[in-house]
């Protein structure tokens, strides 16, 4: 939530900083602000809305530098305005601050900053950072003046400072909410997330919780909370730079609709081979005797990676015959969980920056348990926190509705099962050799699901005035269900509701009539005939029904009014498939509806506040 990008080097700082922020704008778009420092001069500019309208009134009234800070600001305390948007500035106006976070005792740092004289100007929690900043820099000098500060503030935050008295540094620390340090040739770059310094460079530095940085042109050095200096090692970050522009697509999220072949096999690549029952994960950190050693599993996640959680507790059941379950992550960490030595818990996490996850995982470290992260951002909080990782190898997701992310989360879930099943004893190698052949096939076959786009085009244009809609699944179909009412939601509001399909008849059967469009999850397998038993239902109370349904199949045509068909795969594949048709039907009603199908309102991609 929130984005921060900072520029410091030889060349003009605003090019940079609009750049940087549109590649942030995800994290937030309520309002946006930059500042540059030119010839040791403090220059704001600020707005609310978009980047777009901050870079409208940047080519009015543009503001030179070859040092500046920007921020795009998803609202947590005051309202969207000109005052409350960063960067935020002292009484003197010698330095400003921008800020990812919450800091939590600032009404009791306002308090005591007011009685000794400061005045403020905004409702954010933010602004009493540039005041404490403030009384501390004649004295301390910019660098230990933030260190300082930052001993009286409770809360998270990655921030950003400069000042006229300092000019040529930038000085940024983190605690809570991710930022990154990206070296360039006598150039830095600070962001909130690696898709922003792509294009410029792929050297970084991760700052952990409780540090402090102080960036030029030439160095960046690094200190603790404590002011003892810290010395980090330089990251190498291999995605594309492509991966982070759209290629022609629209939109980011269809794009990264049409990159889940392509990204599945990355996921796949090196960790299993062709007519082999192998699986290696290099940073999985667990030996044959603790995986055999493990009891239960615990997965926790939020929104669309609790979905995976939801698949990945029928997937682990079913192929390593081990207790599974799934938390949401908030509830998780509250909830005095009952977990040991012998449970592994399995945090899942696109971003590797959600702060519910990241205490989740704290939770169960406390209790001793084995935590493994599934995550995508190389590198991030939870993947240096967990035991171990499992990358999940999607390249950048840009898009703020989550769809490679799912899918690639899926595959990894599919083979830790597996490999599970295999130590645990439960499948044999001929057996893993034919479920591992099986997910080879994927990435082809979702390809040739990708062809039907225009027929659910089409369909989405029929749907694009319903108010509401309903989404059915039985067995792994259900978590498809939630997660296709969740990407309606989401990207097109229109309200949604996914259920288990047998649950409707104890309540939400009285919501159908000929206005109610209802996606059921009719696929090949164990609960294929109860499935048309609940279509039929839908259909004599004249509720519209769309089904996704597994090729080949005869019986549901006279049923639906809408069919659309994936190819057919084992049951336990399925979910990996028919996911797709719901988030390109999805993707086309927010299209039809003019919606921000990449910002969605409200929404913020990566969520670092609780
Ligand atoms: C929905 C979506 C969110 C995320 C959730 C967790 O499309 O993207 O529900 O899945 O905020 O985020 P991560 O996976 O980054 O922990």
């Amino acid at each position: 939530m929130c984005g921060i990008f900072g520029y410091v080097g030889y060349k003009e700082a605003l090019p940079f900083l609009v750049e940087g922020l549109k590649k942030l704008e995800y994290r937030g778009y309520d309002s946006a602000g930059v500042a540059t420092l030119d010839k040791g001069k403090l220059f704001v500019s600020k707005c609310v809305g978009k980047i777009s309208d901050l870079e409208s009134l940047l080519q009015q009234k543009p503001i030179a530098g070859e040092i500046g800070i920007g921020h795009t600001r998803w609202a947590t305390h005051g309202q969207p305005s000109h005052l409350n948007s960063h960067p935020h500035e002292d009484c003197r106006s010698e330095l400003v601050v921008v800020h990812n976070g919450i800091i939590e005792n600032y009404m009791e740092l306002r308090q005591e900053l007011s009685a000794r004289g400061h005045k403020f100007k905004s409702a954010t929690d933010t602004e009493v950072l540039a005041h404490l900043i403030e009384e501390n820099l004649e004295a301390e000098g910019l660098f230990s003046a933030v260190r300082k500060s930052l001993l009286a503030v409770r809360g998270s935050y990655a921030l950003a400072v400069i000042s006229e008295r300092e000019p040529g540094k930038i000085v940024a620390a983190r605690h809570g909410s991710p930022l990154i340090v990206g070296h360039g040739e006598d150039e830095k770059f600070l962001a909130s997330d690696i898709p922003a310094i792509l294009k410029y460079t792929g050297k970084v530095i991760y700052l952990d919780n409780g540090e402090l940085a102080e960036i030029s042109s030439e160095e960046t050095r690094i200190i603790g909370l404590s002011g003892k200096s810290v010395s980090k090692k330089l990251t190498f970050i291999s995605w594309d730079p492509e991966s982070a522009e759209k290629g022609g697509y629209s939109h980011f999220m269809l794009k990264e609709i049409h990159e889940q072949p392509n990204a599945i096999r990355k996921t796949i690549e090196g960790r299993v081979e062709a007519d082999s029952h192998k699986i290696h994960f290099d940073e999985l950190n667990l030996t044959d005797e603790e995986i055999r050693r493990v009891n239960r599993v615990v997965f926790t996640a939020c929104g669309t990676s609790w979905h995976a959680g939801l698949i990945g507790e029928y997937l682990f059941e079913q192929l390593a015959k081990l207790p599974s379950e799934v938390e949401y992550a908030a509830e998780f960490r509250y909830r005095n969980p009952i977990i040991d030595e012998n449970t592994l818990v399995i945090a899942i996490t696109q971003s590797g920056e959600t702060a519910d996850t990241l205490a989740a995982v704290w939770e169960a470290k406390a209790r001793n348990a084995k935590t493994i992260a599934i995550c995508n951002v190389v590198g991030s909080t939870i993947a240096r926190e967990a035991h171990g990782v499992v990358y999940t190898n999607a390249g950048p997701e840009i898009g703020v509705a989550s769809t490679k992310a799912f899918t690639t989360q899926l595959t990894v879930i599919y083979l830790l099962a597996l490999l599970f099943g295999k130590r645990r004893g439960i499948i044999d190698d001929n057996e893993a050799t034919e479920l591992i052949r099986r997910l080879i096939e994927i990435p082809q076959k979702m390809e040739q699901l990708l062809l039907s786009e225009p027929k659910i085009e089409a369909i989405a244009e029929k749907l694009s005035k319903a108010t509401n809609a309903l989404y059915l699944g039985r067995g792994k179909g259900f978590p498809i269900a939630l997660e296709g009412a969740l990407k309606l939601k989401e990207v097109s509001y229109i309200h949604a509701e996914g259920y288990p399909a047998a649950e409707m008849k104890h309540g939400p059967i009285a919501l159908i009539d000929e206005n109610m469009p209802v996606v059921v999850l009719a696929l090949a397998g164990r609960r294929y005939d109860k499935i048309l038993g609940n279509i039929e239902e839908v259909k004599a109370r004249g509720g519209q029904v769309i089904a996704v349904a597994s090729e080949g199949d005869t019986m549901i045509t006279e049923k639906s009014d809408e069919i659309i068909y994936i190819p057919s795969t084992i049951e336990s594949l399925s979910p990996l498939l028919a996911v797709v048709p719901l988030q390109l039907l999805a993707y086309y009603i927010a299209v039809k509806r003019g919606c921000h199908i990449d910002q969605p309102r409200n929404l913020a991609k990566s969520v670092t506040v609780e």
